[in-house]
């Protein structure tokens, strides 16, 4: 076995990063096959924390990383952070840009918050980093991709053809100010310049790679419930965090991938607007929250906190066949008695154990709970399974049997000494087949 996609399995902010970071000590090539900067995984290594936004988690291992060709980049913020890196003294030289990645512009950025004060009260709660636009350019087959930056001629070609919709639309729509064709092409010169020597055909590279036997991780941004289609739309990203996105975003074949392994917390975060079912608006939501720190690595917004919701983990396992489970921040529940699992829905007196067929009746799903014993203290670090207290151990095993998927990670932590690998994410396990 020797592809694994690592998969949101809620709604972002599961600890992707860390996971990846984890894995990558024993793997080749690590590859971001969607989002963009809306993505902030962050990774704590010998005390030290490190935010990546658009380079892989594998960066910290010196491995190959691959910025694939469905994600949407934005220079600017991609250059910063690769100069961030090396003046920390991670060395970048590994990074392979996909010529075909989309390019975010500043006026993606600016449609975003325009976009989003026009919905008022129906707003999306977007990072704000032009992302929506970005991928509507690209469906709408007006994008500019990378590879245009790297000729002027070309760029200026689709750059005034797409400024000469954009300003009529910016001043006669919205009543703000264009862009200039000069300014704008200066600056992505520029940045194209920059961007030249990681810029290659990163599907012909990670198709070779798996061929001469490399260990690939497809890390993956966001998570399922904010997939384009399998999330709850329109409260989602515009792009594809489930497994299938990681084969459109890469350019490898789905008989190429191996195994996939959804992130989970021991409860569930989400940053931005949207439904919620397992929601809590009290003090033990607060509790969660400043515990486990629960505030956006991109945006720094207060996360909203809720129960661990098993239809959820349920759908996530469906819709990218996963096959298996890692179950992040077990520590951050510390403390609470009873802590409680969501095994289905009550809307208008019906049960649901699946997700309903109209995402707005989510606004009014009543979960269903099933209760369990807390624990009063968490080790910092784990060597094995059985040093989590016996009620969290309880609590594990009921996840795998609630969400059909056994649990290969467990973590108690953010650095990599509080993370177990109970059996390698590589190899699925037969039962989940
Ligand atoms: P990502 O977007 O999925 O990579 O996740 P984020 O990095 O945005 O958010 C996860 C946060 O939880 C980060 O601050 C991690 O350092 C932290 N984290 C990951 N696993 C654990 C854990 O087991 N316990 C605790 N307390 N923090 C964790
Ligand atoms: P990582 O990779 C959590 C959310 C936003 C908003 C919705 C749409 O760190 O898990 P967008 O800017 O993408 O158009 O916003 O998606 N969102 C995330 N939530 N983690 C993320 O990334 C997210 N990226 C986007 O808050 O609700
Ligand atoms: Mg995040």
């Amino acid at each position: 076995m020797s592809t694994l996609v690592v998969v949101g399995a809620q709604w972002g902010d599961e600890g992707k990063g860390k996971v990846t970071d984890v894995l990558a000590a024993s793997v080749d090539v690590v590859v971001r096959y969607q989002g963009g900067p809306n993505a902030g995984h962050t990774l704590v290594v010998k005390g030290e924390k490190y935010k990546l936004h658009q380079v892989p988690a594998g960066i910290l291992h010196g491995k190959e990383c691959v910025i694939g060709n469905g994600v949407v980049l934005d220079p600017k913020t991609f250059l910063e952070e690769l100069e961030g890196l090396r003046k920390r003294g991670v060395p970048v030289d590994r990074i392979h840009l996909s010529h075909a990645a989309h390019v975010i512009f500043p006026y993606h950025q600016r449609l975003d918050e325009l976009e989003e004060e026009r919905r008022g009260s129906q707003r999306l709660g977007t990072t704000g980093r032009g992302i929506g636009p970005a991928y509507s350019d690209k469906v709408a087959r007006m994008g500019i991709r990378v590879a245009d930056l790297l000729r002027p001629e070309t760029l200026k070609a689709k750059l005034s053809r797409n400024l000469e919709q954009l300003n009529h639309l910016l001043e006669h729509v919205y009543g703000v100010e264009g862009y200039r064709l000069e300014d704008l092409l200066e600056l992505y010169t520029g940045y194209g310049e920059a961007l030249r020597p990681f810029v290659t055909d990163t599907a012909q590279f990670l198709n070779k790679a798996i061929a001469q036997g490399a260990r690939v991780l497809f890390e993956g941004a966001q998570g399922t419930m904010l997939d384009l289609d399998h999330g709850t739309y329109p409260y989602v990203t515009s792009s594809y965090p489930t497994a299938g996105g990681a084969c459109l975003g890469s350019g490898v074949g789905p008989t190429r991938i191996d195994a996939a392994m959804g992130v989970a917390k021991a409860y569930t975060s989400r940053v931005g607007d949207g439904p919620f079912p397992t929601e809590l608006k009290d003090e033990i939501g607060d509790y969660i929250r400043e515990k486990g720190g629960e505030y956006g690595t991109t945006t720094g917004r207060p996360r909203r906190i809720g129960w661990l919701d098993t239809v959820v983990l349920r759908h996530s396992k469906l819709v990218s066949g996963l096959t298996s489970l890692a179950l992040n921040h077990l520590d951050t529940l510390t403390g609470l008695h009873p802590v409680k699992i969501a095994v289905g829905y009550r809307i208008r007196g019906e049960v649901w154990e699946s997700l309903p067929l109209h995402m707005e009746d989510l606004f009014e799903a009543e979960p269903i709970y099933e209760e369990l014993e807390g624990w009063a203290e968490m080790p910092s670090a784990l060597s094995s399974f059985e040093d989590l207290p016996p009620q969290a151990q309880r609590y594990v095993k009921r996840v795998e049997e609630l969400s059909g998927l056994p649990v290969s990670m467990v973590s108690v932590g953010p650095g990599r000494e509080a993370t177990l690998v109970r059996f390698d994410p590589f190899a699925a396990a037969p039962a989940t087949r």
